[in-house]
């Protein structure tokens, strides 16, 4: 069949990469893509929230799937769009309704998911404009670091922890009243503060059976040690070592199941990818976010871990045949490391050439922010390459990973030398 997949990052590139190994996947299309994509299938110019244009694009190239990378299209509603549209309802679209993809979009709407269906999480409350004096109030009954969350999404950048209780105070007010976020932070939900190791899980669902992915940690901070700003990532390892089997069951019995029994309980249409970001406080999980797509870099350590023909996995997860389907995972641990531009994840430069691509051969490199210009590859992102290793040990993955970016250059490339260094 032919394939879409939807995005231009690293985990889009992934996606594309393991598709295209399926005999299956007869012509793969990805909108709009990056060098790395153009070399194994056709890029479209269109912006992934422009359902018009992917309908034209759907019907002119007899798409049989749709493969959403990010989460704007799907908090926009593509999935509604597709099924109440006669020429594509019976397009396999991958990804939740509009009403799943509420618990990306909305942090309020997430916590009273995870309250309703008794699924662990931080203690919270939510605030609007109005009430923006009962939120100074309930900051005083909390223990510093505050974390303050904008409702709605934000660009990742809308989580905001203070170890102040003033600058919590003002902060709150810069969300609340002076639109800090925009109309992301009309709403704010204020939480208790998680002392403990984060670690990410992934499950595919097609809205009645599941499927828990490999296990990932991903390193959000900019600088060595997990210092500085943060970013989309900038790297990743599956499995994560320490996710025993005792840590697992509780984290399927006490997140897992309940999430995928509260989505049949309240009757949302759910096709697709649930990342659970969650932190280990004393040996039990908590959950501090849903996404409802892969994650990015996660999905570049955890796809090339999947032995099963994607195309046959994503199509039981649209025709909800997920219960005859067995997982077939590599044993083998997965590490990606994020090559990026300096300056990222604030201003940077785009357009410098990238040399050496073609020397690696013990690692996947998977395209982010690259762009095919008079037949080079150069920088077009701040997060550049995403260089995926496999090895029965993380740390022989992580040294292969390293090894290959030797080989790389551009101008002011940088990346972290310390990936997986807590574990
Ligand atoms: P999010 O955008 O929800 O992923 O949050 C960004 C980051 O903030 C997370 O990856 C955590 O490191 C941190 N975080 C969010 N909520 C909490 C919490 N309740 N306690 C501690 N850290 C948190
Ligand atoms: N790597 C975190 C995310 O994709 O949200």
């Amino acid at each position: 069949m032919n394939i879409l997949v939807l995005g231009s990052g690293g985990r889009e590139h992934a996606f594309a990469y393991k598709l295209s190994q399926s005999p299956r996947c007869e012509k793969l299309f990805v909108a709009p893509g990056n060098a790395g994509t153009s070399f194994i299938a056709n890029n479209v110019k269109l912006s992934v929230t422009d359902f018009q244009a992917i309908k034209q694009c759907v019907l002119a190239n007899e798409i049989k799937m749709v493969v959403v990378g990010p989460e704007d299209p799907l908090v926009q509603g593509i999935y509604n769009f597709f099924k109440g549209d006669n020429a594509l309802k019976n397009i396999l679209l991958i990804g939740p309704s509009r009403r799943g993809a509420l618990l990306e979009g909305s942090k309020q709407r997430a916590k009273e998911f995870m309250m309703h269906h008794n699924i662990p999480t931080a203690a919270y409350m939510a605030f609007t404009k109005e009430s923006v004096e009962a939120g100074k109030q309930f900051l005083e009954t909390l223990s510093p670091p505050y974390v303050l969350k904008a409702d709605g999404l934000a660009a990742g950048k809308g989580v905001l922890i203070i170890n102040d209780i003033s600058e919590a105070k003002t902060e709150l007010e810069n969300m609340l009243s002076h639109s800090k976020f925009g109309a992301a932070s009309e709403k704010v939900v204020v939480e208790e503060f998680l002392d403990g190791i984060e670690l990410s899980i992934f499950v595919l669902t097609d809205g009645k059976n599941y499927k828990v992915l490999p296990t990932a940690k991903d390193y959000k901070r900019i600088g060595e040690g997990d210092k500085g700003l943060n970013t989309g990532g900038m790297g990743a390892i599956s499995p994560v070592p320490f996710v025993d089997e005792v840590l697992m069951n509780k984290i399927e019995e006490r997140i897992v199941k309940p999430t995928i029994n509260g989505l049949i309980a309240e009757e949302i249409e759910y096709n697709g990818f649930v990342f659970i970001g969650l932190i280990i406080v004393n040996s039990e999980p908590f959950v501090i976010e849903y996404n409802v797509r892969m994650g990015d870099p996660e999905t570049e350590v955890v796809l090339p871990r999947i032995d099963n023909d994607l195309v046959d996995l994503l199509e039981a997860t649209a025709k909800q045949t997920l219960d005859q389907v067995t997982l077939e995972i590599d044993p083998r641990s997965a590490t990606t490391v994020m090559v990026v531009s300096g300056g990222y994840p604030e201003a940077y430069e785009k357009g410098k050439k990238i040399s050496g691509i073609e020397r690696i051969g013990d690692s996947i490199v998977f395209h982010a922010g690259t762009i095919q210009k008079d037949g080079e590859v150069v920088t077009n992102g701040g997060r550049v390459l995403a260089i995926t290793s496999l090895d029965k040990d993380f740390r022989i993955a992580l040294k292969k990973s390293y090894q290959s970016i030797d080989e790389l250059s551009f101008a002011k490339m940088y990346y972290r030398t310390d990936i997986g260094f807590d574990l």
